[in-house]
């Protein structure tokens, strides 16, 4: 009895689904511009060559301390002239940046590292201190980068879903990544796009769930048939695609489906270089290849002004940590169950913030905000932490950090175990009070990074996104 119950309910639950699936379908067809895949894929780049980049000679390895920059063999292709110049120039930067690795010999994070930088560069902003694997060489990287690099952005596409996004709220960081990359992007955007070392594929994934999506229906299909499309119109009209099977381009997402989203081309999935929120890696991200982004809440389009000028140090800091927010994802339980009625002065966790008390009153307040991952990996808490002076503490799984290949997270914020989360209290209690101070020195050093400006400033948010992108394409590891 109680079998054939569970029979027939779960058979009414896959005609349900199913039919949930026909109609999307159906509907997809009318929403999106692009015809569908029909032929198999030709490529002009054998498997065996991208493998050969994936792996093999061509892995991603540490900066070594001697020896020749690597031929490429797969993108030493039968170039133009053009090509074979640009490669060289990258082939130049991967040495120079081999040449910083060897001097400074496995030295790591030397504070007086700005001391011995002499190329007229704004000393304001060479990079300096216990943030950073090692200053000089993301330094030496960075200028590289300002040097050459060059990103094409494919005009194909209609607005809204491609060449825009949101500019607001959670989801913010896709529109205005977007917007300074087509807008304002200067010298980092060409319009020639033979002179281009990676490619954009400017769409965004949170306007394609307004726009495609069904809500309520959980199925992401017509988001992975627009990729789809997108990748069959930018790779039948232009010859950039064929050549690397996508290796040389990139998409950005901060919503939670991205990831899901580049699945509507293998290639995009397995090869190109995904910029993403969710960067989870239990869910395919590759850090290898792949860029962690980090989620920027902007209410209302700009960063709340009591972020923007956070108390002196010499404020006392009434609570120990802080955390409000939905009770969501596989994380959050944990923490609301172990200290949402504690009662306890020193760490405050509410699931709901009482109306008449002020969240970025609480963060300023408090010495560790706490981050838990939610419905996915990234959460906003933690560059809203750092804006507010307030140490993060990082709980999460699967997660990669967003610029972890330069920063040294350990300098600016504390990462717990899920398992731990009984024991946070006393984990935060027992940091003494002068590694407090250096955490909370570090959260200040790091503020740049994680700074939105209008237009764009050096070593600002926008060209740490960029700078990820570049290591990627120069196939490099600066760790
Ligand atoms: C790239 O490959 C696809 C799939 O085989 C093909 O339809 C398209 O025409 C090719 N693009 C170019 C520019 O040759
Ligand atoms: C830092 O670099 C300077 C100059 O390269 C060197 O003299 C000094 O010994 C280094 N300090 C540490 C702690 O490695
Ligand atoms: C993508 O990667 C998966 C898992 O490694 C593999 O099974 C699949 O064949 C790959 N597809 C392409 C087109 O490279
Ligand atoms: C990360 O991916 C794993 C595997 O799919 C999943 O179980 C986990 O919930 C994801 N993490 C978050 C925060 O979504």
């Amino acid at each position: 009895m109680e079998i054939a119950r569970k029979y027939l309910l779960s058979t009414i639950f896959s005609l349900i689904i199913l039919s949930f699936i026909i109609i999307a379908v159906l509907r997809s067809d009318h929403l999106l511009q692009f015809a569908p895949i029909s032929s198999k894929p030709a490529y002009s780049v054998s498997m065996d060559q991208l493998r050969t980049k994936l792996s093999g000679e061509n892995q991603l390895h540490a900066v070594r301390n001697s020896g020749e920059p690597r031929r490429n063999k797969f993108r030493n292709r039968p170039a133009t002239r053009k090509l074979g110049t640009l490669e060289q120039r990258l082939a130049a930067a991967r040495a120079a940046m081999r040449k910083v690795a060897s001097e400074s010999g496995g030295e790591r994070s030397n504070h007086s590292v700005a001391t011995t930088v002499h190329d007229g560069a704004d000393r304001h902003s060479v990079p300096v201190g216990a943030i950073y694997h090692n200053a000089r060489l993301f330094y030496r990287s960075y200028l590289e980068m300002e040097k050459i690099f060059k990103v094409y952005v494919y005009p194909d596409g209609e607005i809204p879903i491609t060449h825009d996004g949101p500019c607001k709220d959670i989801y913010s960081i896709e529109g205005r990544f977007l917007h300074e990359m087509e807008h304002s992007a200067g010298k980092f955007r060409t319009n020639d796009p033979n002179a281009a070392h990676v490619y954009f594929l400017p769409f965004s994934v949170t306007w394609m769930v307004k726009y495609l999506y069904t809500p309520l229906s959980y199925d992401v299909t017509p988001l992975k048939q627009f990729v789809s499309d997108y990748v069959r119109v930018i790779s039948s009209k232009h010859p950039f695609w064929n050549k690397t099977h996508g290796a040389d381009h990139f998409m950005l997402a901060c919503h939670d489906w991205g990831p899901h989203a580049s699945r509507g081309n293998t290639f995009l999935y397995n090869t190109s270089i995904r910029v993403l929120c969710n960067a989870n890696t239990s869910e395919g991200f590759s850090p290898r290849k792949d860029v962690s982004l980090p989620e920027i809440h902007l209410y209302g389009g700009e960063v709340s002004p009591k972020l923007l000028s956070p108390p002196p140090d010499t404020t006392i800091r009434r609570y120990l940590a802080f955390f409000a927010g939905g009770l969501h994802g596989p994380i959050r339980p944990h923490l609301l169950h172990h200290w949402k009625n504690h009662h306890d002065d020193d760490i405050r966790v509410y699931e709901y913030l009482p109306k008449d008390l002020d969240y970025y009153s609480f963060m300023l307040n408090s010495k560790f905000c706490l981050c838990p991952s939610g419905h996915e990996v990234a959460s906003p808490r933690i560059v809203e932490a750092i804006y507010a002076e307030c140490v993060p503490v990082i709980l999460s799984k699967f997660y990669v950090l967003p610029f972890s290949d330069v920063l040294q997270w350990e300098a600016f914020s504390v990462q717990v175990e899920v398992s731990d989360i009984p024991r946070l209290k006393e984990i935060l209690s027992a940091i003494p009070e002068d590694k407090y101070r250096k955490l909370k020195e570090g959260v200040k050093a790091v503020r740049k990074h994680f700074t939105l400006n209008q237009p764009a400033k050096r070593f600002d948010v926008f060209h740490m996104i960029l700078h990820s992108i570049w290591l990627r394409r120069l196939n490099i590891e600066l760790r």
